[in-house]
Formats: C-alpha cells, structure tokens, sequence
C-alpha cells in the first residue's frame, strides 16, 4: 500500500481548529452501528484456512541468529502480590547502571507478551494465547528490543520471536546512538538496559475487523504496554514508556515498511538507580 503525505504541522497541535479533524474523521467512520448489515458486526464468516492463517499472529526471522531465552521459572517467584504491584506501579525515569540479566529480560517479555495458554480448533490443533489480550486473538504487536545492557547478550537490535520464546539477532552493535536519534534524544536511552520498540503490523487484525481494526492494534498494544509495566514493578525494575519517537526514523532502523507495520509505542527498562 503507498504512504499518504500530509505536510509537517498538518496534523499536530494547532492554534485553530483544522476544518477536518482526521481522528474524528476517522472514528466516526469505524463505528459499529445497529443498521449495518449481521456480518460486518459479527466478522464470524470465515473458512478453515484463513482461521489457520489469521491464527499465526508472529513474525519469524528464520535467518537471524538465535538467543533462547531462559524459562521463565529461571527467576523464582516474585514475592509482591498483586494489590502491591498496582499500587506500587509508577513510571521510572531513574535508571541504574548495573546490567539487567538476561532471565529478568526473559520473564519481562514472557510476562507482556508471551504464550501463556492456547485453545483447541475443531480439528483438534491449537491457537497459542498471549499474556495480554487481544482482538480476536490475533496479536498484531511485535517486539523488538534495543539491547545496550543486558547480562549473557551482546548489545544490537533484536526481535522477540514469540512461540520459541528467543531473540533474534537482526542488526549487531551498539544500538544506543541511533536509538537517541530515533528517541528524540531523550536520555533515557543513555541510561536504560534495554529499549522495547513496539510496532503493529495492521493487516493482522483488520482482514478480520476492517477500518474498526485500527482501533484494536492501539488498544492491544496498550495492553501490552500496561504488562510491561506490571511485569517490571513485580521485578522492581525501572520502566517508562513514551511515544516521543520519530516514526519514519524508527521504522528504518526495523526495516519495517511504516504502512503495513509500523513503530507504535517505546518503553525503556533497566534496573531502578539504587545510589539513591
Ligand atoms: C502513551 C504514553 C506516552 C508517554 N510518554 C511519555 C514521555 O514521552 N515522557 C515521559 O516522561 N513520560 C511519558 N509517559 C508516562 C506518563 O507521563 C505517566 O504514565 C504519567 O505521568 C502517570 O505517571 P505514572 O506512570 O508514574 O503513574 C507516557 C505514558 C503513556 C501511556
């Protein structure tokens, strides 16, 4: 699909009101209405093989080097209940320097986004289910990771393959200047073990929900976003996630197409500054 232009400023916070707001635009035209036809609400009329198909939600770099990942029984149990966490849950803009290892990192991506259960199709195989959910069950969120810091791992970029629960080695060296770049600099690229860089790949979710569709990848990533969060208070990790990020220049550090897939949401994470 080519890319729609709109000149810089066109779309961002503005003085006076454009005449055409592209969100309202948008949501009024995704909504769900008593007057559409059963099928378009429902979205239920599908054969066997494209349930197969929509039920691979992952991508694999079948190529790259692979990391396993350490089970995540490999860091014992966390002692925090729940209520604790909830309550304790706080961004942390305040990194330590000690490196994050690599079973912590495991868990965390185990914990946001990995295969926690699955359910049985009629002829008898099974669709793996995540950790957050997901429209339709069809996770259209990757992962991929800015590793500068991280215990038994060299820095680079690297992708989060999902049902081999590994890391998959796809630009090595020492991401951190180009990640400044692509962040805004912001300094907590500087200063964070790791930067989750998380995208949405579109057609995933709408073939099944259309324009509607849209909505639901912003949404599952934000509950992707909320486990990365859990998941790093429970460990008492550092974690603040942002949308200050150049899009296009995220999107070329992944090579990904920015239409199709596209950078959607950035959280740092490291140990919390203990020196404090
Ligand atoms: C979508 C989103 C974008 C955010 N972007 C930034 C950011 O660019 N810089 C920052 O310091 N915090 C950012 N935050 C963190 C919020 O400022 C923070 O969640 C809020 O102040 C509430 O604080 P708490 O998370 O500690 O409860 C972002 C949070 C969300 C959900």
């Amino acid at each position: 699909m080519s890319k729609i232009i709109i000149q810089p400023g066109q779309l961002g916070p503005k003085k006076e009101k454009p005449s055409v707001s592209i969100s309202e635009l948008y949501h009024e035209n995704s909504k769900l209405q008593p007057s559409l036809p059963i099928e378009m609400i429902a979205q239920g009329n599908y054969k066997e093989a494209e349930i197969l198909a929509m039920a691979r939600g992952y991508k694999q770099y079948r190529l790259s080097p692979q990391i396993k990942l350490p089970e995540k029984e490999s860091l014992s149990p966390n002692p925090k209940t729940f209520d604790e966490v909830v309550a304790s849950r706080r961004s942390v803009r305040d990194f330590g320097e000690e490196e994050l290892s690599l079973s912590e990192l495991s868990k965390v991506l185990h914990q946001s986004y990995g295969v926690t259960g699955e359910i049985k199709r009629p002829d008898g195989g099974t669709i793996p289910l995540r950790s957050a959910p997901s429209g339709g069950a069809l996770y259209p969120a990757e992962i991929y990771l800015g590793i500068r810091n991280v215990s038994d791992i060299k820095p680079g970029i690297y992708h989060y393959n999902v049902p081999d629960h590994a890391l998959e080695l796809l630009f090595p060296g020492d991401p951190t200047e180009k990640l400044y770049e692509v962040c805004c600099q912001q300094q907590y690229v500087k200063e964070a073990s790791v930067v989750f860089l998380i995208s949405g790949v579109f057609q995933r979710t709408k073939r099944k929900y259309g324009e509607r569709g849209y909505r639901y990848v912003l949404l599952d990533v934000g509950h992707l976003g909320q486990n990365i969060y859990l998941s790093c208070t429970s460990l008492n990790l550092a974690v603040m996630t942002t949308c200050g990020f150049f899009d296009d220049e995220a999107n070329k550090l992944l090579r990904v197409d920015g239409v199709d897939e596209t950078t959607l949401y950035v959280a740092f994470v490291g140990k919390k500054n203990s020196s404090k």
